[in-house]
């Protein structure tokens, strides 16, 4: 059967189709436990919780399904020199900012705090939590990390988008590879060369990959219905990864308007843009987002950039201004039909399974 793959062998699933994991908060216990209930890999984003707070996500996991599921964090999680920006950074950035916070009518923040790196902490709890998939992105763990997580029987997936990571990920011994085309909403998470070089589509790197890389591959990004499911199995993935598809559902944790926008006319123009976090990431186009391109030399470093998107993204929502917010999505969304995690999965499964068995007809 089509669902008989590397990855479903591997990985102790039926199904070879993954919920794409959310970082900043837009993951849930509820849609991980949805997915993996039904037969796929559901994947929690943990890279801005506390070592404390993956260890309560994961009790709730544990408590909602007994099946295998995924979490994930961010290798490299700032690009900011010791965690610092100087005077003049933060004054640019300032200036950039201004017209949007008097527009929203609050006070632009004060210059921020150091930021510390998380990972390596919260790297420790997945030792400890032992989840059956540990996936990262933004780089690779140490081979210490990853030999321990091979003694423990924890899956080691890590995201390439290019063929060159792709390698790189091999030789460091991963089990299982994502190919993240540029499609995808969210952060690209490139790490060789810079974000903007890195725009290879789903397919085509996907192909690349496979011609050179014996590790399994995971398709990721423009995939979100069992045609796309099928047609990233015929070019050789062992499983494909949906992420804005569950991003859209009720069970995910996007805001009622994030998801309403994934529906809505809106979604058929997304833009790359580092505006949002100082990383480079796909979300529908905004007026902020429109005006930002080209700005990016005020920006701050990831993840300070935040500090002055984050106050703006909540007057805004306050404020109902959408044209000053950038909601997360990738470029598939005006597909998108299923407004419930069950349905979207029953309906993955089934579509895949009638287009495998009318090539056999
Ligand atoms: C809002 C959002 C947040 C994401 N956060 C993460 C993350 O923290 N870690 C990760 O590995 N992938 C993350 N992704 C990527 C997804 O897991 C998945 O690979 C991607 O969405 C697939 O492409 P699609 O959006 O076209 O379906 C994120 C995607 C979105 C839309």
């Amino acid at each position: 059967m089509w669902y008989n793959t590397k990855a479903t062998e591997m990985l102790g699933i039926q199904y070879p189709i993954m919920q794409g994991p959310f970082g900043g908060n837009l993951s849930s216990v509820e849609l991980v436990a949805t997915v993996s209930n039904a037969g796929g890999l559901g994947g929690y984003g943990a890279y801005t919780l506390s070592p404390e707070e993956i260890i309560a996500v994961d009790k709730q996991i544990k408590a909602a399904t007994n099946k295998p599921y995924n979490i994930n964090l961010w290798v490299s999680d700032t690009d900011a020199e010791n965690g610092t920006v100087t005077d003049e950074q933060y004054e640019q950035a300032k200036q950039l900012f201004k017209p949007y916070f008097d527009e929203a009518g609050i006070p632009l923040p004060a210059k921020p705090a150091p930021f510390k790196p998380r990972f390596e902490n919260q790297v420790e709890v997945i030792l400890d939590i032992r989840p059956k998939v540990f996936s990262f992105m933004f780089g690779v763990p140490s081979a210490e990390m990853l030999e321990q997580c091979r003694r423990l029987g924890i899956k080691t997936v890590g995201a390439a988008t290019t063929l060159d990571e792709a390698i790189f990920l091999e030789n460091a011994g991963v089990d299982m590879i994502i190919a993240s085309g540029f499609e995808a909403g969210g952060h690209r998470p490139s790490f060789l060369a810079s974000a903007e070089s890195s725009t290879t589509g789903t397919f085509v790197l996907l192909q690349l990959i496979r011609e050179k890389v014996k590790t399994p591959v995971i398709a990721a990004g423009g995939i979100a219905n069992g045609k796309g499911v099928a047609a990233a199995l015929a070019l050789g993935a062992s499983a494909a990864q949906i992420g804005t598809a569950f991003l859209a559902t009720d069970e995910s944790n996007a805001l009622p308007i994030h998801r309403q926008m994934l529906f809505s006319d809106a979604a058929k123009y997304t833009t790359l843009s580092r505006a949002f976090t100082g990383r480079f990431g796909r979300g529908i186009t905004s007026r902020v987002a429109r005006e930002m391109l080209g700005k990016e030399k005020q920006f701050l470093p990831f993840p300070l950039q935040t500090t002055f998107m984050s106050p703006l993204r909540k007057a805004a929502l306050e404020q109902e201004k959408w044209d000053m917010i950038l909601f997360w999505g990738g470029q598939i969304a005006p597909i998108l039909k299923h407004t419930k995690a069950k349905q979207l999965m029953q309906s993955l499964i089934e579509e895949t399974t009638a287009y495998f068995d009318n090539l056999k007809a």
